[in-house]
């Protein structure tokens, strides 16, 4: 079932060609990896390779620095598809366009020219985005890396963690203090290579779920990058952040949808197979619940497009859509019992548990939606 496919929605050319495009990779370059996938841990660089090549890590991006221009509704339509197939695939992709964005939102043209072209041509499988650390989740604005300027560059230090791709991005977005004193006002954004001395990626996390994904810490020692590449001015790091997980959380969302969407897919395969008869409940439910949230997700995705705030819709997408595709999971592994497709409902529930925590956990996303409807947002 693809509710958002639907004429009714009025999607246009650009839209309908991001999703068609992820429709075909996922088939032919995701699904059939997953299981393996899963099991092994295994990287999915050939995947992530392609969809750069296919021009999906710019989904969001003019055409001249290799996007898409299919806006966060292409991007939705396009997350949907890919994390129905391959959730683990489908966040190196996530975050390698929530990098590119934030590059050409922040950048200076420079910048712009220098590395979006490197990431939407797919000359890495994928970007890093780097601003959890270790004692700072939750609370991002606590983030203990500094940034020490020294004359034509700056010199960092710290560890920072849950770093999608790490070990496998080309290029990471690192957030780091240059006046700790200032706290959100003073931490600041650096474009590193994976190359620059001094940056280590850890062994990957053994994971419940995403498990193909590599999640890493990133160790920097005394890593010099050049002010060149700090990403705006001075002191915006957090506004940086913030900005690119409001577009980060709409994608959650959308990859919640396509997680949703394939354990939907097992349970109408129950109710075809084995008769509909007890098992109402759990199809129209997980129906209208799929529906609700996707509805949800295109509604702050056009309001990205139309360049309106939308940090609150972002953060009820969120918050819904990863409540939902657990719901809709554990449905499909009730249903399905010890019948053949349990390893895949298995699975899928392993997958969507993540939605709940990464970029910005329920608990998170409630406090955004408290303060916005508090100031009168929406
Ligand atoms: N857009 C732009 N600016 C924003 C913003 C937004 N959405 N939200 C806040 N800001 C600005 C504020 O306006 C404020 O600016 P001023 O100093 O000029 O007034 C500044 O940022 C500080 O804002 P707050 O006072 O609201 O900051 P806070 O310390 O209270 O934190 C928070 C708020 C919402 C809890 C925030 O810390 C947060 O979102 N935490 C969760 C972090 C998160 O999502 N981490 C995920 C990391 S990525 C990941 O999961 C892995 C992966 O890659 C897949």
């Amino acid at each position: 079932m693809r509710p958002g496919a639907r004429d009714l929605d009025g999607f246009n050319d650009a839209q309908l060609a991001a999703q068609a495009r992820a429709r075909d990779l996922a088939a032919r370059l995701l699904a059939p990896g997953t299981a393996a996938r899963d099991r092994s841990e295994g990287f999915p660089t050939e995947a992530l390779l392609g969809l750069g090549e296919a021009g999906l890590m710019g989904v969001n991006l003019p055409a001249d620095l290799g996007g898409r221009a299919a806006g966060a509704v292409g991007y939705a339509l396009a997350v949907r598809e890919l994390a129905a197939a391959c959730a683990g695939t489908a966040v190196g992709m996530m975050v390698t366009n929530m990098v590119a964005e934030a590059i050409d939102k922040f950048g200076d043209d420079a910048q712009r020219r220098r590395w979006i072209p490197r990431i939407t041509k797919g000359e890495w499988p994928a970007a890093g985005f780097s601003l959890s650390e270790p004692d700072a989740g939750s609370d991002a604005g606590g983030l203990k890396a500094t940034a020490v300027r020294r004359g034509d560059h700056y010199v960092l230090d710290g560890t920072k963690s849950w770093v999608t791709s790490g070990g496998h991005a080309g290029l990471y977005l690192v957030m780091a203090s240059t006046d700790p004193a200032a706290r959100t006002r003073g931490i600041s954004a650096f474009l590193v290579p994976a190359t620059a001395p001094g940056l280590t990626a850890t062994k990957p996390e053994d994971k419940m779920g995403l498990r193909s994904s590599a999640t890493t810490q990133l160790v920097l020692e005394g890593v010099r990058v050049p002010v060149a590449d700090r990403l705006g001015p001075e002191g915006i790091g957090f506004k940086v952040a913030m900005n690119a997980l409001d577009g980060g959380r709409v994608g959650v969302s959308a990859q919640a949808c396509g997680i949703a969407t394939a354990a939907f897919e097992l349970l109408l395969d129950v109710a075809r197979r084995e008769g509909v008869a007890g098992r109402e409940a759990l199809l129209a439910d997980s129906a209208a619940e799929l529906e609700a949230g996707w509805l949800m997700c295109l509604r702050a995705a056009r309001m990205k497009d139309a360049g309106v705030r939308f940090s609150k819709e972002a953060a009820m997408t969120k918050l819904y859509c990863s409540e939902m595709a657990g719901r809709v999971c554990e449905r499909a592994l009730q249903a399905h019992g010890t019948a053949g497709e349990l390893a895949a409902a298995e699975r899928l529930l392993r997958d969507t548990r993540i939605n709940r925590i990464y970029e910005g956990t329920s608990e998170v996303q409630r406090l955004v939606i408290a303060r916005e409807v508090l100031r009168g947002v929406g």
